[in-house]
């Protein structure tokens, strides 16, 4: 990969560093299909390093109010440099020893099936790029401030981390459960609709979900908000949220859009909680509960599609 990496990162002192959607670094590595990267950390720049200081700066107030007592932990055993991008070296260092998870380098998206089974290994995609000094506030795309600093803390909690790896599992198993169907057509359809439940029941718990702690206080665990410096407090204070207990019959039929704050989020109790409801997101899975869930967002598109048909889900 030495060898790789010096190729691909040979020349490039073009200034954007490694900038969202403008490093040239990500561009050659998807062009050689080369999804699991090394991360060049020589080429960020200091626009990179300024844009990772006023993220964290701005969001450790908010993080105090409103994050979950986990992920405060959690911030602090990473021991993140608020100052500059963190190496993914370092913070495995820090998170490893922990839960067994680790921040994995990908040039782009991680079709579903991938996705899933690198946290089945304990193995979290992470993105390298950071936002434009000019789009601090929103971003379509995940970034590596979104990844490290609003997924990674949270992969410090055991329950949690054995969450992630849960759903790795449930994928697995969607995978096998779809093999067996014969007609292609009937495959397709099932399996677009498991996916389409699954990527919801995400969204709605690891990306966006709320928790109740000790004294009956709402905090925030989903990293959508843990990384947004807008969105977190709205998601708590704003009377436009409507905020209920998580029930899995709404949640996989609930679509969700990306691109404006969410005026519909779901509380746990615990991630023991959570933990119990991926299990029966399974069982619901196996007795086939999954395979007609409601049209709309998210559009599972065909690279999930063939992540999942294409699985080697021979049980390691
Ligand atoms: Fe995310």
């Amino acid at each position: 990969m030495a060898q790789t990496d010096m190729k691909l990162g040979a020349g490039l002192q073009d200034g954007s560093g490694l900038t969202t959607t403008e490093a040239a670094f990500i561009e050659e590595a998807r062009d050689a299909h080369q999804l699991y990267i090394e991360q060049p950390y020589r080429l960020y720049s200091a626009d990179n390093n300024e844009t990772w200081r006023q993220l964290f700066s701005r969001m450790l107030p908010e993080w105090e109010k409103y994050a979950n007592k986990h992920f405060l932990k959690g911030i602090e055993q990473l021991c993140l440099d608020p100052n500059s991008v963190p190496r993914l070296e370092d913070v495995n260092k820090f998170l490893a020893p922990l839960t067994g998870f680790h921040a994995k380098a990908v040039s782009g998206y991680v079709p579903g099936y991938l996705f899933f089974d690198c946290l089945r290994q304990r193995a979290f995609p992470t993105t390298i790029t950071i936002r434009h000094a000019n789009k601090l506030d929103y971003l379509p795309e995940p970034d590596i401030f979104h990844d490290i600093a609003g997924h990674v803390p949270m992969h410090t909690d055991p329950a949690f981390a054995d969450t992630l790896v849960r759903f790795g599992e449930a994928a697995r198993t969607a995978a096998e459960i779809v093999s067996e169907i014969k007609d292609h057509d009937t495959k397709v359809q099932r399996l677009d609709s498991i996916i389409r439940a699954m990527a919801r029941f995400f969204w709605f718990t690891i990306e966006f979900g709320l928790m109740r702690e000790s004294g009956n206080e709402l905090k925030v665990y989903g990293s959508g908000l843990l990384s947004s410096h807008g969105e977190i407090e709205h998601s708590l204070m704003s009377p436009d949220v409507q905020r209920y207990p998580i029930q899995l019959e709404w949640v996989i039929n609930q679509y969700f859009e990306i691109d404006h704050y969410q005026e519909l989020l779901f509380i746990v109790d615990s991630f023991d909680h959570l933990f119990s409801l991926v299990g029966e997101l399974e069982t619901w899975m196996k007795e086939g509960k999954l395979n007609n869930v409601s049209g709309g967002e998210p559009v599972v598109n065909k690279a999930d599609l063939d992540s999942f048909l294409e699985a080697n889900f021979g049980r390691q």
